[in-house]
């Protein structure tokens, strides 16, 4: 069941609301009925959101941001259409349901703070509790634990406007936390902010994300912010919906004009993964094995390169044609004197940004291995220059041209790679 599912929502203002969804519903653009005197600020607008999910709903001013998000908790009612919260469709709540469902299950953070002037940083972050009923002693424990987790502890006496104000949006996040709901609707939360902060807080929200794997809503009509932040990314234009994906998706695949030109200015290489661009590692080479085998492996995927990897596919290092060629041709029957450990990995999180300086600096592709030490990918420096390219053309295609680099990957045409079985070794 997902966390939250919007349905065919609608919110239109104005009295002939009804007559409006009509004819939106047969696909008019808001333009074509201006003569009904409305404002149709949500039209058709359909998702689902997984639980433990960064969700961003982004779009320029006036594309109905707010007015969703304000629907999702409640605060305003569908002119059509449904919210389920867990499987709970708001719109047949009453009154009172509404607001318990809210206050346990939903908070919120808006750009403005939203912060009480003359309650204390601890107070303002128990009010989620207490409007919940929760007793004093309780509400403050827990706020006094979410400052700690927003990185405010020491602060809880103070007053908001002895904050700066990237210190006072901790407060409201805070807030967030200490109410301890699964949902979080972030309203242009980082919005106000100056970039570095923004930036801060943004690292911030992934790693809190991360330990505590709440739900999170998160508007903003900041490209680069949505695709640094989103699991997925519902790009709202003139209250419809032009896409949901991820961002990968968004970038290489933009669903339709609009779309492509608002990612044009994307820095992709901020956006991209090691994971997003890296190749299957193809060949690899048992350490078990001697040198004669190793160049063999080699000529058989005519490179010249070839990483190291144990059975359980943990990385030992990588090895060159021509050292092994020698070697065999001097009699050397182990590997192990041969294999350069030092060589450059990277971990699969890091944004293709941060990988030229060290794919620059090593001789071999660069290696992506995982927490757990495991090779997980390659990446070849062509791969890396083909992904700065922009989405249309060549897009999907990161091999790169078939013969720039051979020098160490395999080139394209080549015959199909040594059989791998499920450990990432050679049979
Ligand atoms: N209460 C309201 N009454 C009439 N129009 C509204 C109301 N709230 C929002 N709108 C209009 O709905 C559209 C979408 O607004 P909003 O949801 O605030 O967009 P965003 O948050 O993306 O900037 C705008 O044209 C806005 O003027
Ligand atoms: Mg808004």
């Amino acid at each position: 069941m997902p966390a939250v599912r919007a349905a065919q929502l609608y919110k239109i203002f104005g009295k002939r609301a009804s007559r409006a969804v009509q004819l939106l519903s047969d696909g008019r653009h808001r333009d074509e009925i201006g003569h009904l005197n409305v404002t149709a600020a949500v039209i058709d607008v359909s998702f689902e959101v997984r639980a433990g999910e960064i969700f961003v709903v982004m779009g320029l001013s006036g594309s109905g941001k707010s007015t969703l998000i304000r629907m999702l908790n409640g605060l305003l009612e569908p002119t059509s259409g449904s919210v389920e919260i867990d499987g709970t469709d708001i719109t047949r709540l009453s009154g009172a349901e509404l607001r318990r469902l809210r206050s346990r299950k939903i908070s919120m953070v808006f750009q403005h703070f939203a912060l009480f002037p003359h309650r204390s940083v601890l107070e303002n972050a128990a009010y989620g509790l207490e409007v919940r009923g929760v007793a004093r002693e309780e509400r403050l424990e827990q706020a006094r634990h979410a400052l700690g987790l927003v990185g405010l502890a020491g602060w809880e006496d103070r007053l908001p406007h002895q904050l700066s104000g990237g210190m006072q949006q901790r407060v409201g996040l805070a807030r967030a936390l200490a109410a301890d709901t699964d949902i979080i609707l972030m309203d242009e939360a980082f919005s106000a902010l100056d970039p570095l902060i923004r930036r801060d807080m943004q690292a911030q929200l992934l790693e809190l994300q991360a330990t505590l794997g709440k739900t999170i809503i998160f508007i903003t009509h900041d490209l680069n912010e949505a695709m640094r932040l989103g699991d997925r990314i519902c790009v709202l234009r003139d209250g419809r919906v032009a896409q949901i994906g991820t961002a990968e998706e968004i970038l290489n695949d933009p669903a339709n004009d609009y779309v492509a030109q608002f990612v044009e200015d994307v820095d992709r290489t901020r956006v991209l993964t090691a994971s997003s661009v890296m190749e299957p590692p193809i060949p690899v080479i048992d350490p078990a094995n001697g040198p004669r085998a190793a160049l063999r492996t080699m000529r058989d995927n005519q490179t010249v390169s070839a990483f190291v990897v144990r059975r359980n596919r943990q990385l030992v290092g990588a090895v060159r044609e021509g050292a092994i060629g020698e070697a065999v041709r001097t009699g050397v029957t182990e590997l192990d004197g041969l294999i350069d450990t030092g060589i450059e990995r990277v971990h699969p999180d890091t944004a293709v940004a941060d990988l030229f300086h060290q794919a620059a600096e090593s001789p071999y592709p660069l290696a992506v291995v995982d927490d757990d030490g495991r090779l997980v990918g390659v990446i070849p420096r062509v791969t890396l220059l083909a992904a700065l390219a922009p989405a249309n053309g060549e897009s999907g295609d990161r091999s790169g041209p078939p013969d720039a680099d051979a020098v160490v990957t395999p080139a394209p045409e080549a015959p199909a790679p040594a059989a791998q079985d499920d450990e990432g070794r050679e049979r």
